[in-house]
């Protein structure tokens, strides 16, 4: 599980609730891992990874949005970085996810669970003290 701690918090409101919906779908993916009632996951393993992208999307949207908003002068190096995120979860070979499906997750959660609260961390609290 991926829990919310208070350093987390940007103070930018309705961005920190999108951050703390983005825990709470890794962890819909956490308990799909851990269910060992289903032998097949595939279904909804696509479906969480659609969720996640779809809603990654609008946050950034909604991030950039913002940094715009403020004029925010490390924008662009931010962006790169969502572009990055957005890519690397596009890039999912669905083939090979079916193939493996509980090591896919538990891979795909710690890189999803790392990247977000380091860029939380490490990008978007800059933003909270321009
Ligand atoms: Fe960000």
């Amino acid at each position: 599980m991926i829990k919310w701690r208070d350093e987390y918090n940007t103070g930018v409101e309705n961005l920190d609730a999108q951050h703390r919906r983005l825990f709470e779908i890794a962890n819909e993916a956490y308990g799909l891992l851990r269910d060992e009632l289903r032998v097949d996951k595939y279904d909804d393993i696509v479906a969480i990874l659609d969720e996640l992208r779809e809603y990654t999307k609008y946050h950034f949207q909604t991030e950039e949005d913002y940094m715009l908003s403020i004029g925010y002068k490390k924008f662009l190096s931010h962006k790169a970085e969502h572009a990055e995120f957005i890519a690397k979860i596009e890039a999912v070979d669905l083939d090979k996810v079916d193939a493996s499906q509980d090591e896919y997750l538990r891979v795909t959660l710690d890189f999803v669970c790392t990247w977000i609260t380091e860029h939380i961390l490490g990008r978007d609290k800059l933003y909270a003290t321009p």
